[in-house]
């Protein structure tokens, strides 16, 4: 039971060869993966996911560096699951996330900060049918 968040494990980890350790995090935090993907984005595709944020300086190197190795998409399930994600990986600056938060024990930098989560209920929707259709989610 809960809510659904939409998570990336991002290309940083990954090439670090970190998954496995973030995916242990996340379910001795609570919560049940729902749906669970390893792709390599292009960067039309990155381009599409971070759509809201084309206006920043950031856009284009995010783009490029979100598709320079696989990613691993997931949707996750608790009670309050954006909110309680977020606390868990922490800030999207490495340098001002939490002690014990993802982003501060995985991420390289603002950039290749380990792990995407959404940022509301409505995001979560939207994102995890961007990448799962109903029959990849159960
Ligand atoms: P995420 O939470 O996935 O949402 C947008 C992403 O853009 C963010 O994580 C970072 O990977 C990246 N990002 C955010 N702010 C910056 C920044 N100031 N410079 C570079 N990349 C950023």
């Amino acid at each position: 039971a809960g809510s659904i968040t939409f998570s990336m494990i991002k290309p940083d980890a990954y090439s670090a060869g970190n998954s496995g350790a973030i995916l242990k995090m996340i379910e001795e935090a609570g919560f049940t993966i729902k749906a669970m993907k390893l792709t390599k984005l292009t960067p039309e595709v990155a381009g599409k996911f971070y759509e809201v944020h084309k206006e920043r300086p950031f856009y284009g190197e995010l783009c490029a560096y979100m598709s320079s190795a696989p990613i691993i998409a997931l949707v996750l399930q608790k009670a309050n699951a954006v909110e309680e994600f977020r606390k868990l990986i922490g800030a999207t600056d490495p340098t001002k996330a939490a002690d014990g938060t993802i982003r501060k024990i995985f991420a390289k930098s603002i950039e290749a900060n380990a792990v995407h989560g959404s940022d509301s209920d409505e995001n979560a929707a939207i994102e995890a049918g961007f990448f799962f259709s109903q029959f990849e989610r159960v």
